[in-house]
């Protein structure tokens, strides 16, 4: 199947909750994930696999995407948008797109999913399968918080269960879907859908030729911030592929007008933002630190985001935390195990600590 005979559709209209305060300002696809845009490496993927035009379904802050992508041309791209009002769910989002869409087949991309799958055999696979939907499926240790998807020995799926705790198989929904384009004008549209937990089994259960390709790729869901601090790293170290990155590779990636002092040490697939500054005797291990934000002398910060221009006072600890754009963390205070601070909060110096000392 020829790349340029199939449409590519990214829903990224999700308001992101589980990485808030960041998508308070942003949404997901737009956060910046080693230097760029999330959304930009999967749309270089998806060029660079041949596609050429995409679709993009959107809802929450609509705008940004138009804002940055355009027409898409700057990525070789042709990029349209639809917009949901009111958030469709990611069936209804599908659904919402089918008067874009301009060839028979179309492959179906959550917008927050950091994948090296092969768009290429993905959809050779379906068109050899002569299936009318196949799922991206990947192999994880735990299947127990995604949709377990068990397959025959024709690679064809039996069941779709999503979140159960006891799954058949340790096969889960990759995110990405490939659809003959019946089946999306098939699906009612102006009303909110889940595909996982509506479209899917009743596709299944009409009998539907559904197949899934399994692969060993890289994969990660980007929706939390440990799986976001992750990803980010992976891109960073390579680990994770993304040809916008043009082949980047190291413990750290530092951008244009961000200043490092001298004696701080950067590791673990940390970012430095735009105009972000660094203080001496800093550590930043697996940090995401976007543009304009300021970490002073001492302090340690380990797979933890810190947003827009916040600040970060001499000799603060945060681990596995979110810092909210413009917030303003004190000398020596600690955050730990998954706090949050909301954009623009104040903590006055030592105002949080997990000791006695001050
Ligand atoms: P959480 O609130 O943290 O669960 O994030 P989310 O709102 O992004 O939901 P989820 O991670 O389940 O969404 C998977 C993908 O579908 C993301 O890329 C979302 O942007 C997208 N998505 C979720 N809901 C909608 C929707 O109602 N409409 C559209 N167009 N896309 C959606």
């Amino acid at each position: 199947m020829d790349p340029k005979d199939v449409d590519a559709v990214i829903l990224v209209g999700g308001k992101g909750t589980r990485l808030r305060p960041l998508t308070v300002s942003k949404p997901k696809p737009m956060l910046p994930t080693a230097g760029l845009p999330f959304l930009t490496h999967l749309l270089s993927r998806i060029a660079a696999a041949g596609i050429e035009h995409v679709v993009l379904g959107t809802s929450f802050q609509a705008e940004v995407f138009s804002d940055t992508f355009g027409d898409g041309s700057e990525l070789g791209l042709e990029i349209d948008y639809v917009y949901e009002p009111e958030p469709l769910g990611t069936g209804g989002g599908i659904a919402n797109v089918a008067p874009k869409l301009r060839h028979d087949t179309a492959v179906v991309f959550n917008g927050d999913v950091l994948s090296g799958a092969d768009l290429g055999q993905l959809l050779a696979f379906h068109d050899e399968r002569d299936a009318e939907l196949t799922l991206h499926l990947v192999r994880v240790a735990d299947p127990r918080a995604f949709g377990s998807v068990p397959t025959d020995a024709d690679g064809r799926v039996t069941a779709f269960l999503e979140k159960t705790q006891d799954p058949p198989t340790d096969q889960i929904n990759a995110g990405c879907y490939v659809f003959q384009r019946e089946l999306i004008e098939a699906i009612p549209r102006g009303r909110a859908l889940s595909v996982e937990r509506e479209i899917f089994p009743r596709l299944l259960a009409d009998g539907v030729r559904v197949c899934g390709y399994v692969d060993a790729s890289y994969w990660r869901d980007m929706g939390t911030p440990e799986d976001f601090v992750r990803g980010s790293a992976d891109l960073v170290r390579g680990i994770a592929p993304s040809p916008a990155l043009h082949g980047h590779r190291g413990e750290s990636l530092v951008h244009d007008g961000a200043s490092v002092a001298p004696g701080a040490l950067l590791y673990g697939g940390t970012v430095v933002g735009r105009g972000a500054e660094i203080g001496p005797g800093v550590r930043l291990d697996g940090a995401v630190i976007f543009d304009g934000a300021k970490v002073d002398a001492g302090s340690v910060i380990e797979r933890s985001i810190i947003g827009y221009g916040a600040q970060i006072g001499p000799r603060a600890l945060i681990r596995d935390g979110v810092i909210g754009d413009g917030a303003d963390i004190g000398a020596r205070c600690e955050l730990l195990r998954g706090a949050r601070v909301w954009p623009g909060v104040v903590l006055p110096d030592c105002g949080i600590r997990y000791s006695s000392d001050v």
